[in-house]
């Protein structure tokens, strides 16, 4: 989500225009609907619409707000609750109406909080997560009479991650915002201050900004900022002045999107981890739309999906047979849809879909349905078609994705249906243990992540180095050997490069005939520790084409010297659970991919012919 919070001096009034062209800039960071709250005389007063902010614009243009100092404003991009009118931000708390409230993130404990408000009879106009805090906020200042109090009272009673901006009808010139594990900035005017998710919200009244630490609230007024920690002790915040301009500010100071997106990763992955578990620990997946009874019954999985999403579900499919032991089979969407699939009430179909939009994958959806089997969506658009058309939903929370090909979702899509198949251990087996442990390894992930990313540059140089190759292999066994697929398909979409992805032991039966002197091959190498010596196997592959001139690119675990000598590059990722390192092999290969399309000056957030939800069959 997006969200703007604005306090200038009276009589400018300009609140309003402020938060508008804010919302503007940072619509690229969700457009489920859009809404404004300003302080008007000893009342909050606001308009809020589902769907894009032109939406909102022609609201304001039917019904204008009176011109106010001090507003805040919301882009959503829906976690809890569909994207309708009343799930729109900003939420109000109270029953005088008086306090106006915008989030972005997930309050894990939301469920808890909400049940002791209605106990108290307090009464609900939304499904949101925020609107319950909305509530304990206007409580909170019933009893302080002071915004930053009473935001500080609540925000440690809350877990998960949020960034929340608050402005009340009593205090007109303060707005309050407050940060954990989201983004929040502060913008420094003359008699004017502002707050953004990021700089682009602020970037067209003033270059100076100040950052925010963690668990950290900041008060402004229209000449004044204050920081304190969590705990109310005072703090600074660390002033640095923007040098980027408007466009690269929505980047967050990248060039692409796609770049602006592979670094994104390791918040993909920990934000789809969030609020997956209960305090005992236990996965609660509250929109399965299935009771466990029906997934204890199921005998069979079938997973469909197209592009990348199809490669995700070809990952999970090594994690869930070997987890649950039920038998997976993947399928392209289009194909499932137009043979005659054996499947009954018994079979799972699982969609994957980053946008929920793709019709291939909304028809096999309709066509399993029309079977019988029950079937649940994985997908990172909060009501979107193909999750509204099934019987449950497992959201990724990756964040908007913008770039038309797929990085961050194809993480959060991985990371979501290890998630489904942990919950059927538990559900089925009762392994608790086991799923404990998988989660704590998951967990472990987005630090990974990043380790790859900061260690990156080598990869660009090859990248660079290769602008006019013509053709690149990639080879992988296991969970690689999707990881390889998917390698070839980024080249492809990005750099308009022929690529292949092979299974490494399908080599010998035929495409090493492709492999000539100078011939660049990708080899994803599993684990030492792998089972059944599939190491080994990998290794050898690499000598048979090295043999044959191939140049080998290697990607390895830190400390796997097995490769070294047949390597002519060795490109290096920490060590991980084998079915859990597509999380971190692929991410070198998208690096590779967007370096070298940008080597070739192409466009690599539109590449050419392609859509980012194709809605034709
Ligand atoms: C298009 C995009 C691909 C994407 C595929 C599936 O072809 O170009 O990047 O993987 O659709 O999209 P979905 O939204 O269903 O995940």
């Amino acid at each position: 989500c997006g969200i703007v919070g604005y306090v200038g001096p009276n009589p400018s009034a300009k609140a309003l225009d402020v938060v508008m062209e804010g919302l503007t800039r940072l619509e690229y960071r969700g457009y489920d609907s859009a809404g404004v709250a300003l302080i008007g005389d000893g009342e909050v007063v606001g308009e809020k619409r589902a769907g894009k902010l032109s939406n909102l614009v022609e609201a304001l243009n039917a019904h204008p707000l009176p011109e106010t100092a001090t507003a805040i404003g919301h882009t959503r991009w829906a976690t809890h609750g569909g994207p309708t009118d009343g799930n729109a931000h900003p939420h109000r708390g109270g029953t005088d109406r008086k306090l106006a409230l915008v989030h972005n993130g997930i309050i894990e404990n939301f469920h808890a909080l909400k049940k002791q408000l209605l106990a108290e009879g307090v009464e609900f106009a939304s499904e949101t997560d925020t609107e319950v805090v909305a509530h304990l906020v206007s409580q909170a200042f019933g009893r302080t009479g002071d915004l930053t109090q009473a935001m500080r009272e609540v925000v440690n009673t809350l877990a998960g991650a949020f960034t929340l901006l608050a402005v009340h009808a009593d205090q007109p010139d303060v707005v309050v915002g407050a940060r954990r594990n989201s983004p929040l900035v502060v913008g420094l005017g003359e008699g004017e201050n502002f707050l953004g998710s990021d700089v682009a919200a602020f970037i067209g009244y003033t270059r100076h900004a100040l950052e925010l630490g963690q668990d950290q609230i900041v008060t402004i007024t229209p000449d004044s900022y204050s920081v304190i920690n969590f705990d109310g002790t005072p703090s600074d915040g660390k002033a640095y002045e923007v040098t980027w301009d408007s466009a690269a500010a929505e980047k967050g100071g990248y060039d692409t999107f796609m770049e602006k997106e592979i670094n994104d990763q390791p918040h993909a992955v920990a934000d789809t981890l969030l609020g997956r578990t209960d305090e005992r620990g236990h996965l609660v997946l509250d929109e399965m739309g299935m009771s466990e009874e029906d997934l204890r019954a199921i005998t069979k999985i079938v997973i469909v999906a197209c592009g990348t999403a199809a490669y995700a579900g070809m990952v999970a499919k090594y994690a869930i047979e070997r987890w649950a032991r039920i038998p997976v089979e993947v399928e392209l969407a289009h194909e499932f849809r137009y043979r005659d699939p054996v499947i009954d009430e018994q079979t799972l179909v699982v969609s994957i879909s980053q946008s929920g939009e793709t019709m291939d994958t909304l028809m096999a959806v309709r066509h399993a349905k029309d079977l019988g089997a029950r079937t649940i969506s994985i997908c990172n658009t909060h009501g979107s078609t193909i999750p509204r058309e099934s019987d449950g939903v497992l959201y990724t929370h990756a964040g908007p994705e913008i770039a038309v090909a797929s990085t961050k979702a194809f993480l959060a899509q991985i990371t979501a249906s290890y998630i489904l198949g942990l919950y059927l251990v538990q559900v089925r087996e009762g392994n608790e243990e086991g799923v404990a442990e998988v989660m704590s390894e998951l967990q472990a992930i987005p630090d990974k992540i990043q380790q790859v990313l900061d260690g990156m540059d080598r990869v660009k140089e090859i990248a660079r180095f290769m602008a006019d190759t013509r053709a690149v292999l990639f080879l992988g066994r296991h969970v690689g050997y999707p990881v390889a697929m998917e390698g070839a398909l980024k080249l492809k979409e990005l750099a308009y490069i022929h690529a292949e992805g092979f299974a490494a032991g399908e080599l010998k039966h035929g495409p090493i005939a492709l492999i000539e002197p100078g011939q660049p091959v990708f080899i994803v190498v599993p684990s030492p520790d792998s089972e059944h010596g599939l190491h080994g196997k990998v290794v050898s592959n690499i000598q048979e084409i090295r043999a044959r001139g191939a140049r080998t690119l290697v990607i390895a675990e830190e400390g796997d010297e097995d490769v070294v000598p047949f390597a002519d590059e060795v490109i290096r990722i920490p060590r991980s659970p084998a079915l859990l390192a597509p999380l971190l092999s692929v991410v070198p290969l998208q690096v590779f991919a967007l370096e070298l399309s940008t080597a070739k000056g192409l466009d690599v957030d539109q590449p050419r012919n392609l859509a980012k939800s194709v809605t034709v069959e």
